[in-house]
């Protein structure tokens, strides 16, 4: 787990020079977005290829994800709050007409990237959070529905009957009295059985488990540049898993989750959404990039900066996960990620006529944490 300074310095020079190679080949239109999206690329590349905006080709990639109750990152089925409630957050900007809109703990509500949609067209606002952007989304016709699927019931019934002080109260990592959690060796016994007792499938309980043990952020960001370089970004979630009821991340917040200014690019993120909202993460990339950065250098600054937080303290580090997906309007991209993933290498979507996985330009080598390994999942 510890990383050398050595191997630090290896890893960011290997990442800039690849960054700067991808830089360089810019080409639009093009797509980009995290992993999860990659299904649902090719309708939003044939609709961007057909006229459409780059708001609305962005919100055919995460409605995707969405509307799968098997994703249980995001909207339907999404992993709930400490209560067993499923609280969305979403937040998009058009570059066009250099609009925003946010919805943030919204509840019965699946397409949220939708709802944001509807806040920034359709109302005065930028932001509506709570019972009130619901209200909103039932006025604008949006159905209410019960997003909890059973899956995700059932996971979350697992860590509520096991969950011990590793939880979301008490003190942010890194601050002066966090201390790290106990070996998470001690609860797998006990997390076994009570996933066998709960039902859960054989082969779907590592990956409860492992939920339970590093609750996931889970998430989608969306990035498009069309041929005339218009831009916009959208990015969705159910957020942290077992978090207080009410607690915001980064992906509602335009800035930190999804930033797009026309004249330069876009950039979102997913991954550790109290991190992320320190550092204002899209946004810091965006002004990387308006000083002259490549995407890459642009992203990279932004996770060192992470780092720089956290004093480069390993410790701290390893329960932190970031990914940035970032879009300059020339059409050069890049995708970067706190951590290499070891074995599992971090990945993200891009779609540019051609539609691919490449993998994240990283900042530290390994995983955040390394057991359970994770099972394979389809993206
Ligand atoms: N990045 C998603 C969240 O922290 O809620």
């Amino acid at each position: 787990m510890e990383i050398s300074r050595r191997k630090f310095f290896v890893a960011s020079a290997a990442a800039t020079a690849a960054a700067n190679a991808r830089s360089s080949n810019g080409k639009r239109p093009l797509i980009i977005c995290a992993a999860n999206g990659y299904r649902y690329l090719d309708r939003a590349f044939e609709a961007l290829h057909s006229g459409a905006d780059t708001l609305d080709a962005g919100l055919k990639v995460v409605t995707g994800p969405e509307d799968d109750p098997a994703d249980d990152s995001v909207g339907l089925g999404g992993l709930p709050n400490e209560e067993g409630v499923v609280e969305l957050d979403a937040c998009c900007m058009h570059g066009p007409t250099r609009r925003a809109g946010s919805v943030g703990g919204v509840r019965n509500i699946k397409n949220v990237s939708l709802v944001a949609k509807a806040v920034m067209e359709h109302t005065g606002h930028v932001m509506l959070v709570g019972e009130g952007a619901e209200r909103f989304a039932v006025s604008m016709g949006f159905p209410r529905e019960n997003l909890l699927t059973e899956h995700s019931r059932k996971v979350w019934t697992l860590w509520r009957e096991t969950h011990s002080n590793q939880d979301w109260w008490g003190p942010q990592v890194g601050a002066p009295n966090w201390t790290a959690p106990e070996s998470h060796a001690e609860r797998l016994v006990k997390l076994n059985e009570v996933a066998a007792n709960l039902g859960i499938p054989e082969d779907q309980r590592a990956d409860a488990i492992h939920k339970v043990l590093v609750p996931p952020t889970g998430t989608i960001h969306c990035s498009v540049v069309n041929a005339a370089g218009e831009i916009s970004g959208v990015t969705t979630t159910s957020g942290l898993a077992w978090k207080i009821p009410g607690r915001l991340g980064d992906s509602p917040i335009i800035g930190a989750g999804c930033y797009t200014d026309a004249d330069v690019g876009s950039a979102g993120a997913t991954g550790s959404g109290e991190e992320n909202i320190k550092v204002a993460g899209a946004h810091t990339i965006v002004e990387n990039m308006r000083r002259g950065m490549s995407p890459q250098e642009a992203g990279m600054d932004t996770l060192k900066r992470i780092a720089h937080y956290h004093k480069d303290d390993q410790t701290q580090l390893k329960y932190v996960s970031m990914i940035y997906y970032i879009l300059r309007k020339d059409g050069a991209y890049a995708g970067v990620s706190l951590w290499s993933g070891g074995d599992r290498k971090r990945r993200f979507a891009v779609h540019d006529g051609e539609k691919r996985y490449e993998t994240c330009a990283f900042l530290f080598d390994g995983n955040p944490i390394e057991w359970p390994p994770s099972p394979n999942v389809p993206w």
